[in-house]
């Protein structure tokens, strides 16, 4: 049915004239207080096998929507009762921003890929708290990924990533600090650990400040070298944060067509991602939670980067070729096959192939 839809309507019209119609439908489920309940009842996952508790956070699944989707928390009840265990929203900077110039969303259908230069379009801090602060009529576990606002200028990153998460640090389940995305000029230069220690130290003193205190985690590109994975991870650490998202899109061209400027994501990521997942394991053990992310399309590599080390896996550009039910079919899967390995909490199988 949705393949259909897809071939038939969503190719044919702008990536993300598509996107738009899709949010503008979800946000009327979220509005739909009897049509949400039950899409959840009938959706979400309720196995207990399948339940996760990470950084004190209890997530009914392992599997939930990635950053970039839900820019502005719209829709977050939606994508929970769709299946989602959990939804990132964001990335969110400080002030609104238009983002780059259309056209900016790419589909690479041939390669189940998707490249974007958005460039964190979004209505500001202000506005996803506004967001985030409705009361919910479905369960529903939400990390908030924060940015720079583009105009601020590299020196003043910090006092911009704190200024956000003063207004989202509480309304957050878990809080991100997004210095992976390729497409604000200087962003991933705040990797580097002389940047970076600064920056976490500064935001985490807010995460630390709100009541329950809020877990705070780094997203990473994988475009950094080896090293500078390790030296990520040393620093995350030596900080006292609660985990590391792995990873951000990639600026590699490698075995697609495209030349298309912006970052790259869906499966000719996946390789790169499960390495660095592979290569944090080896580096923090349990010590940190690790968030997969990059190229999962199904319960296969959900089960794989579970036995690498992820405590929680995320997905986005598959979403665009599976359709709404994706998130239901993979933790369906992941029920059947965990009990026919006789699996009843999941952290039997975490980080089982780690090395
Ligand atoms: C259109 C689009 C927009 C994205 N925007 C963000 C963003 O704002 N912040 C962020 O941290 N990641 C963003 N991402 C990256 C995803 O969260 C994810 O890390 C990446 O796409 C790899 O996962 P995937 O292969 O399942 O898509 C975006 C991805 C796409 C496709």
């Amino acid at each position: 049915m949705y393949r259909f839809v897809f071939t038939q309507l969503l190719s044919r019209i702008d990536p993300e004239d598509a996107h738009h119609l899709t949010v503008g439908a979800l946000r009327l489920l979220s509005v739909t207080p009897v049509v949400k309940r039950l899409v959840h009842r009938r959706l979400a996952p309720r196995d207990p096998a399948l339940r996760v508790q990470a950084f004190g956070v209890h997530f009914p699944g392992p599997f939930g929507l990635a950053a970039g989707f839900d820019k502005d928390a719209g829709c977050v009840e939606a994508m929970s009762a769709l299946g989602f265990s959990h939804v990132e929203v964001g990335t969110i900077t400080a002030h609104a921003q238009p983002g780059n110039a259309r056209p900016r969303l790419f589909r690479l259908v041939k390669d189940r890929a998707i490249i974007n230069r958005m460039g964190f379009n979004n209505a500001g801090a202000s506005a996803a708290a506004r967001a985030l602060s409705r009361p919910r009529g479905v369960p529903a576990v939400v990390g908030v990924n924060i940015g720079k606002t583009k105009v601020v200028p590299e020196a003043e990153a910090v006092h911009d990533y704190v200024a956000g998460a003063k207004e989202l640090a509480p309304l957050a389940d878990y809080l991100v600090v997004n210095v992976s995305s390729p497409n604000t000029p200087g962003l991933r230069n705040l990797q580097a650990v002389e940047l970076l220690r600064p920056l976490l130290q500064g935001v985490k003193e807010v995460a630390d400040s709100t009541p329950r205190r809020t877990p705070l985690l780094v997203k990473i590109a994988p475009d950094l070298a080896d090293d500078d994975v390790d030296a990520v991870a040393d620093l995350a650490l030596e900080l006292g944060l609660d985990g590391i998202i792995a990873t951000n899109t990639t600026i590699s061209r490698e075995g697609v067509s495209s030349t298309e400027p912006g970052g790259l994501s869906g499966r000719p990521l996946k390789a790169r991602s499960l390495e660095v997942l592979r290569r944090l394991r080896a580096r923090v053990g349990d010590r940190l939670v690790l968030v997969s992310v990059g190229g999962v399309e199904n319960v296969d590599d959900v089960w794989e980067r579970l036995l690498a080390g992820a405590t929680l896996v995320q997905g986005y550009s598959a979403l665009i070729y599976e359709g709404p039910l994706w998130a239901h079919r993979i933790h369906r899967g992941l029920s059947r096959r965990l009990r026919r390995h006789g699996v009843r909490d999941l952290r039997e199988i975490i980080g089982r192939t780690a090395t």
